[in-house]
């Protein structure tokens, strides 16, 4: 199987877990867009859908998928039961590395908002501990000097993703160098960072369930 068919594979395999007629959380990358077009593909009506980003929105009308914001989803007082996205690492108790596509301060956001996180990604995604993936953190652009001294100082090696500006208008340090033992106590560490606005360690709000794909079929793992 090609990569990018594992991907369609977990796709697919979330497609149960959405529940018609409510609303639903969307993610971004490649495996989320694969799942918007087969939500699409396959006429599984939904409420509305809350989008990570501006990409997926945008992919989610291309399909005629009504997108709300969160906050209308919040004034409508309807619960957003699922929220499905993809994921760079997942370690045995799903904790999560996310945002290499950038999107992670919105993601977190609408993960929190949500019932049930449900991550989708292939077997590559799955590490013993969390920290082979370079850990995205999005900064305010003049805490950038700043940040990086302090995550350098934490034994991390931040490199700017050049060229890219979030969503939010913000900048993304990737942090190499990092071995994450304990996910909760680290995301605490950094949410204290000042100058930060997110890190893309999601251990708090962690996955409920993760589907994952490989040559041999889609698993299933629980929290
Ligand atoms: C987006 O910011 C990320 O959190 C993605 O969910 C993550 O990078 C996985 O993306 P792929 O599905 O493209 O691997």
């Amino acid at each position: 199987m090609t990569a990018d068919e594992l991907k369609i594979a977990v796709a697919r395999a979330a497609l149960p877990h959405v529940v018609p007629g409510e609303l639903l959380g969307v993610g971004t990358g490649s495996t989320a867009n694969h799942f918007i077009d087969l939500l699409a593909a396959e006429k599984i009506a939904v409420a509305g859908a809350i989008a990570s980003s501006e990409a997926s929105a945008a992919r989610l009308r291309s399909h005629g998928i009504p997108v709300l914001s969160l906050d209308e989803a919040i004034a409508s007082g309807r619960r957003i039961p699922v929220y499905v996205d993809g994921a760079d690492e997942i370690d045995p108790g799903l904790n999560l590395i996310k945002g290499g596509g950038g999107a992670l301060t919105r993601e977190k956001i609408v993960a929190a908002a949500s019932d049930c996180f449900v991550c989708i990604a292939d077997h590559s995604k799955c590490v013993e501990v969390l920290g082979r993936f370079p850990l995205p953190i999005e900064v305010i652009p003049m805490a950038l000097g700043l940040v990086s001294r302090e995550l350098t100082r934490m034994g991390g090696i931040p490199k700017l993703r050049e060229g890219f500006v979030t969503d939010n208008g913000n900048l993304i340090l990737d942090v190499a160098g990092l071995k994450i033992t304990d996910p909760a106590a680290f995301e605490t560490e950094l949410d204290h960072l000042t100058g930060t606005v997110t890190n893309g360690l999601f251990a708090r709000r962690r996955a409920d369930v993760a589907l994952v794909s490989s040559p041999d079929g889609v698993r299933t793992l629980h929290a």
